[in-house]
């Protein structure tokens, strides 16, 4: 996947512009909140996820603007595509000239691999941020699962609402059945797609830690449902009714799983050091964008979102070594490291226009 051409207007603090990104490295530097991360955010928007800054729509659009237009251009294996969101109180795409029913309709059309700081943590920080990588890497390989998250995530909503209400109203208890029902359901299809990703992508992590650490580790992952799994989310989920009628929340199922990293059999998160827990984040980006590519046969675009200047020079190269050959969008405050690697295209981004362009 190659972008060749991006239009911004009314987004965030971007300055209106139209700029063409090279095939290799693009470099877009500059002070800290100049507008380097929003370009790349407005990027990543096509691949049809929500922002990997977890904002919410109202916040893309410029402070005095009513609605945001970003638009592509973009070469998949097969042609040269087009496509527009318009962000307005509601997220709207157009691709080649057909609009979508919704932005996530995007997603498979469009596809990124976005690697930001936040992430160089994934191992020590709570389970979210895990569960976001998986649902993320599988939504791009699935785009029905996309559908089935938000199914779950609709009814979780629900089956908590009515975890309050049913203290003050027994009949709802048959209300409760029903949801559970279908909760249940699309929790264990979650939980079988994501176990599945895991299974397939871990021979493919091994390889790349195995660079990473010159063949001293080996990395694997492991599943930690939040039940029993040979009882199952149905029968957990009835079990622990009660409680959760106690509680008012819902205490098992795919929202409160976890996935274990290990290195030689060890957890990562226990044991591991600080530059063990990053080169895991590392190479399970690279993993992401491995499998992607495996699965859909499009290479993905690789955004590194602020993340060079937290590594070690060795697993820069590292980095750069393995996304040769694809089209790369890095932002960084001081660009001297990646600039000698790169043949590319360099943008220096100041108050949220493009002032340089080498
Ligand atoms: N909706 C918005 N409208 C206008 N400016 C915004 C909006 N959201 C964020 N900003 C501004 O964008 C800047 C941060 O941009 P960012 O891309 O994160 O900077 P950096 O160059 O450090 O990556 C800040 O000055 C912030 O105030
Ligand atoms: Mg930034």
């Amino acid at each position: 996947m190659r972008v060749s051409e991006v239009g911004i207007k009314g987004f965030r603090n971007v300055c209106e512009t139209v700029f063409e990104p090279c095939d290799e490295i693009n470099i877009f530097y500059g002070e800290n909140a100049q507008g380097k991360t929003n370009i790349v955010e407005a990027i990543w928007l096509f691949s049809g996820m929500k922002s990997f800054r977890g904002a919410k729509d109202s916040e893309l659009i410029g402070y005095n603007e009513s609605f945001a237009k970003l638009n592509i251009k973009f070469f998949n294996s097969v042609r040269e595509n087009k496509a527009e969101i318009i962000v307005s109180n509601k997220r709207n795409a157009v691709l080649n000239g057909v609009k979508l029913h919704s932005c996530a309709a995007l997603i498979g059309k469009f596809s990124a691999v976005v690697f930001s700081p936040s992430f160089l943590s994934v191992v020590e920080n709570g389970p979210a941020e895990r569960r976001k990588f998986i649902d993320t890497a599988v939504c791009q390989i699935k785009p029905s699962y996309a559908a089935l998250l938000s199914e779950y995530s609709k009814l979780l909503k629900q089956r908590n609402s009515l975890l309050r209400d049913v203290m003050f109203d027994s009949s709802l208890l048959d209300v409760l059945d029903v949801i559970d029902e279908k909760m249940t359901a699309a929790g264990e299809k979650i939980a079988q797609e994501r176990k599945k990703y895991l299974f397939e992508c871990e021979p493919a992590a091994k390889k790349i830690f195995e660079g990473l650490s010159s063949g001293k580790e080996e990395i694997g992952f492991l599943y930690k449902s939040s039940y029993d799994e040979g009882q199952g989310l149905k029968a957990a989920v009835k079990e622990n009714r009660k409680n959760d009628i106690i509680n008012k929340v819902t205490s098992a199922g795919p929202h409160r799983d976890d996935i274990e990293i290990f290195l030689n059999g060890n957890s990562v998160k226990s044991f591991g050091s600080q530059g063990q827990k990053r080169s895991c984040a590392v190479a399970l980006k690279l993993t992401e964008a491995h499998i992607l590519k495996e699965k859909t046969g499009e290479q993905p675009v690789i955004i590194l979102d602020d993340v060079m200047s937290e590594l070690d020079a060795g697993r820069q190269d590292f980095i750069l070594n393995h996304i040769k050959n694809r089209q790369v969008f890095i932002t960084c405050c001081d660009p001297s490291p990646v600039f000698g690697a790169s043949g590319g295209k360099k943008f220096e981004i100041q108050n949220g226009k493009i002032i340089k362009c080498i």
